[in-house]
């Protein structure tokens, strides 16, 4: 992104999510001339009390809005005329990709098309244009128990949220070679953090472990992932939109790699000690499930290029991490119970739709 004029209109896709939102704040901090523009649905995941600290900063716009609606994305493009596209918006929970794929397929794909058409009209005009892309380690498939995924690794999608991510990616690249767009893609690893929707692993056994509910371990838990802290996404992100070269591909991954069992045990011992409870009380509720079908058993990046050109590596270890993001959902009781019942999704209305 290098249009020398200030101040830079940016458009944030997916804000009101967990990696988008700290994006969001990332961004407001560290570029106090730009200006937000947060793009969300408000799906299930969409959640603008993530947001409530900044909500009020001049520099920042909330609109709520659909990517997969073409009409919309088309006049939205036009009326603001953006520098540059940050594109998270994006249906992200694999479990729910087994049960409702078309889902996918129109927010993930068409939703993905969509902002790229748009996008051509305003890169016309604008030289500095960039579309930056956020995808995932999960479009390389499945890892044996040695070696990294790297950016020449081949797409070996094996779930049909890593078949409609695989396929965003396919199509930004595209736009690219035929169109000409200037894009970057990075694809990332599992990341946690406060504000995760408890779905995903690390958020949902916190959440049971604090209400003594059973911690669902897919199949014997022999499978890995490689861990990264929120905040480092952000700052990764930050980094590759400004610095990173136009028409690459950059992995970003926490050199971090945990079997989900491990992890599970972790958990339990760091909860015991936050509620004070005896060792091993948490540890009885690891319950053993029916495995998810099609079940990637390692992912691990190589962020080898990312540290080379760019210098970014992790700067949060996983014990600190773990401690905030535990800390986190224990002093955000409030959050979690709004999320957990539903409540959050009436926080636009209240804010927003008041007057
Ligand atoms: P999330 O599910 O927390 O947030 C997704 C956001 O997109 C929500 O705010 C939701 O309301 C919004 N959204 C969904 N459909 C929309 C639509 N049709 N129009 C507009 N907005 C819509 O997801 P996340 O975990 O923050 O992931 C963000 C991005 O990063 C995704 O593209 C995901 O594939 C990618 N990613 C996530 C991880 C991870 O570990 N969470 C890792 C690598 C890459
Ligand atoms: O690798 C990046 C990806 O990480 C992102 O692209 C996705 O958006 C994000 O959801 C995440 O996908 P995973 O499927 O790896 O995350 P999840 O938290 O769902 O699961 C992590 C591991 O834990 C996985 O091996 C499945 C397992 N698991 C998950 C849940 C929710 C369980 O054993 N039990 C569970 O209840």
């Amino acid at each position: 992104m290098d249009k020398k004029n200030s101040p830079k209109k940016i458009l944030i896709t997916g804000g009101a999510g967990f990696i988008g939102s700290h994006l969001v704040r990332r961004l407001l901090t560290q570029h106090k001339d730009y200006q937000v523009f947060n793009l969300d649905a408000l799906t299930y995941a969409g959640n603008l009390e993530n947001l409530k600290d900044i909500e009020e900063a001049p520099n920042y716009t909330f609109v709520k809005g659909d990517i997969t609606d073409a009409g919309f994305v088309n006049d939205f493009f036009s009326q603001f005329n953006f520098d540059g596209v940050i594109h998270l918006a994006a249906e992200s929970h694999v479990d729910r990709s087994i049960s409702d794929p078309v889902s996918f397929v129109r927010t993930n794909v068409l939703g993905t098309v969509n902002l790229l058409n748009a996008s051509l009209q305003l890169a016309k005009n604008n030289t500095g244009f960039l579309f930056y892309h956020i995808s995932t380690d999960e479009v390389f498939g499945s890892l044996g128990q040695e070696g990294l995924f790297n950016e020449s690794t081949a797409y070996d999608p094996n779930s049909p949220y890593s078949a409609s991510k695989a396929s965003s990616d396919h199509f930004v690249r595209a736009y690219g070679e035929t169109y000409g767009l200037p894009y970057i893609i990075s694809n990332c690893s599992n990341n946690y953090g406060p504000n995760q929707f408890p779905e995903k692993l690390i958020p949902l056994f916190i959440n049971n472990i604090i209400k003594n509910k059973p911690l669902p371990v897919y199949g014997d838990g022999d499978y890995t992932r490689d861990w990264l802290y929120v905040k480092d996404h952000a700052e990764a992100i930050d980094l590759v939109f400004h610095k990173g070269r136009k028409g690459e591909t950059y992995n970003i991954g926490g050199f971090n790699e945990w079997k989900n069992i491990e992890l599970t045990h972790l958990l339990c011992r760091l909860m015991d000690i936050k509620l004070g409870r005896k060792e091993g009380t948490s540890e009885k509720l690891i319950t053993f499930v029916k495995d998810r079908p099609g079940h990637d058993l390692r992912y691990a990046i190589d962020a080898s290029k990312i540290n080379k050109e760019l210098g970014w590596k992790p700067s949060v270890t996983f014990e600190e991490g773990l401690e905030k993001t535990i800390d986190w959902y224990f002093e955000n009781q409030e959050w979690l119970g709004h999320v957990t019942s539903g409540d959050y999704l009436e926080y636009y209305k209240k804010q927003y739709q008041t007057q």
